[in-house]
């Protein structure tokens, strides 16, 4: 009889503390990106520290300077900064967006074709998320 009159409350309880972990963990959402749990963001974003990494991983092994060439239509070698900064300009990209972004989000409706091309794997939403703020901070080579 104690269980049963207990469960419902501790129940209760379980599911107000999870609310609250997820409100805390969902500390930042960036604009057409789900807000996933995601780990915060650095004050400001290194290219080289956080965000070459996640493009090192996820595109290296068709956009570097090995492989890039043999593409079929792109001409995308990410291990130029001028190139991988043009790309992620959206002046230069497509109804607001950039490539880099609209590409790695696969917004296909706005004329985007979705990265990795082969779709294996590919950035998380956070990594994407980290990359865009790193867009919207004018893609500095820092
Ligand atoms: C499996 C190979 C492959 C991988 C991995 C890949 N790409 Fe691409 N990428 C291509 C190809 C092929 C094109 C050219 C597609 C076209 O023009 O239709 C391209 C084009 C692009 C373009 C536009 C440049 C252009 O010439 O059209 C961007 C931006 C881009 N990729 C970003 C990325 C990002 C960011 C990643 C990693 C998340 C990535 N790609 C991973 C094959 C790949």
């Amino acid at each position: 009889m104690k269980v049963s009159t207990l469960l419902p409350s501790r129940w209760g309880l379980g599911v107000m503390l999870s609310g609250f972990v997820l409100l805390g963990a969902c500390s930042y959402t960036h604009e057409g990106i789900p807000a996933p749990a995601c780990p915060s963001l650095p004050a400001a974003i290194s290219y080289k520290t956080n965000v070459l990494p996640i493009l090192q991983d996820e595109c290296y092994r068709c956009h570097d300077t090995q492989h890039y060439q043999t593409l079929a239509l792109g001409t995308f070698n990410m291990e130029n900064f001028n190139e991988v900064k043009y790309w992620s300009t959206p002046a230069n990209g497509h109804n607001g967006q950039s490539w880099m972004i609209g590409n790695m989000l696969g917004d296909t409706n706005n004329g985007f074709k979705p990265m990795p091309y082969d779709g294996v794997h590919g950035p998380d939403a956070c990594q994407i998320a980290l990359i865009k703020a790193w867009v919207d901070a004018g893609a500095p080579n820092n």
